[in-house]
Parts: C-alpha cells; sequence; structure tokens
C-alpha cells in the first residue's frame, strides 16, 4: 500500500483492463488522493491482470466457478476487508454482483459504463446510440447500486457521433474519454 493518507482502492477486471491501466496509471502520480492496492479479476486469464502484475500491483484471481456466487462474494469481501478497501473500482467487471454485495459496499463501489446514462443501460452500447440516430456518445462513471447501471451518475464525458460511425469506430473514440474520465472521478470521489 503505498501513502497512509490516500484512499484504498482495488480495481475488478474481466478482461482487457484499459480504464485499469488509465487508473493505476493516474494513481501513480504522487498527488493523486487514491491508492490502488490490487487488483482482483474473475477471470484468471484476463489481460489486465498481467498488465497490472508486471507494474508490481498485487493481483488476485478468484471466480464463483465451482464454489458459487455466495461464497465467491464471502471470499471478495473477506479479501477486500482486510486489505482495508474502501473503494471498489469496477472497471469492465461482467460479473452482476448480488444485492447483498452491494448493500454491504453500499456507496463505495463506482462503474464505468460507455454511454450517456440513464440512455443505454446494459450491452452494446455504440450500436444502440447510432441506431436511434443520436447526434453525441460518451461514458459514465456512477455509483453502483442493485440495478444494472442505474446508481447516481457521478462524471460524464461526450462524443459526436459522426457520419458512418461503426459501432467499433465509436467505441474507440469513447474510449478514449473513459480514461480520461474514470481518474478524474475516482480522484473527485476519494476526497469526497
Ligand atoms: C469499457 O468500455 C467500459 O466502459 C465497459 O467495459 C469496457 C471495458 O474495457 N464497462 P477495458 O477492459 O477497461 O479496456
Amino acid at each position: 500500500m503505498s501513502g497512509t493518507s490516500k484512499v484504498a482502492t482495488v480495481i475488478l477486471v474481466s478482461g482487457r483492463g484499459s480504464n485499469m491501466a488509465a487508473l493505476i496509471m493516474a494513481a501513480a502520480e504522487a498527488d493523486f488522493p487514491a491508492a490502488i492496492v490490487g487488483v482482483i479479476s474473475d477471470r484468471p486469464d484476463a489481460p489486465g491482470l498481467a498488465w497490472a502484475r508486471q507494474r508490481g500491483i498485487a493481483t488476485f484471481a478468484l471466480s464463483p466457478k465451482g464454489i458459487g456466487k455466495p461464497a465467491y462474494e464471502a471470499a471478495l469481501t473477506g479479501a477486500l476487508r482486510e486489505a482495508g478497501i474502501e473503494i471498489i473500482a469496477l472497471a469492465g467487471y461482467m460479473r452482476l454482483l448480488s444485492p447483498e454485495f452491494v448493500d454491504a459496499w453500499r456507496g463505495s463501489i463506482l462503474n464505468i459504463h460507455p454511454s450517456l446514462l440513464p440512455k443505454y443501460r446494459g450491452l452494446d452500447t455504440h450500436a444502440r446510440a447510432i441506431a436511434a440516430g443520436d447526434a453525441e456518445a460518451g461514458c459514465s462513471v456512477h455509483l453502483v447500486t442493485e440495478e444494472l447501471d442505474a446508481g447516481e451518475v457521478l462524471g460524464q464525458a461526450r462524443v459526436p457521433i459522426l457520419p458512418g460511425d461503426t459501432p467499433e469506430t465509436l467505441a474507440a473514440r469513447v474510449l478514449a474519454e473513459e480514461h480520461r474520465l474514470y481518474p478524474q472521478v475516482l480522484a473527485e470521489f476519494a476526497m469526497r
């Protein structure tokens, strides 16, 4: 753990981990108010986990496979409590957390979602924004509640939807904003 006055934060990932990397790089700055003390993945083969490990961040893979969701979440909570975690930052974490888990960590779980919430909760956000003829898209960092992608929005960034955009080109434009927005919102949240 770096810096005793920093807010202890863990990142949960399932895949690529580009938002995780953005958070880790931002938190490496001396004046960043949160410390990334670990990265946990439900997939041992998540590329994000390897990236974090290579940079000396404590990593931990824990899957509900074989043990079931209640035991999985109990183990997760145990590990997080032991590490003194105050903020859980979901970054491309593809599992739904149970209402019990959300309740135990209420107000402490952040997520980044690739749409301008409350528009387009769930998956395929970019395709849905293009199909709707929207002029702009974006991303939101929000608090996690029992309802999918429905908690308080803490910050948003916007990008234009351009003629000829595909879900892939739009996703790339939004992702660049995600990488700026998430560290900024985490810093503000940690200073609350
Ligand atoms: C991002 O688009 C994020 O908004 C969504 O899942 C994607 C994760 O990408 N929740 P990455 O793993 O951070 O690269």
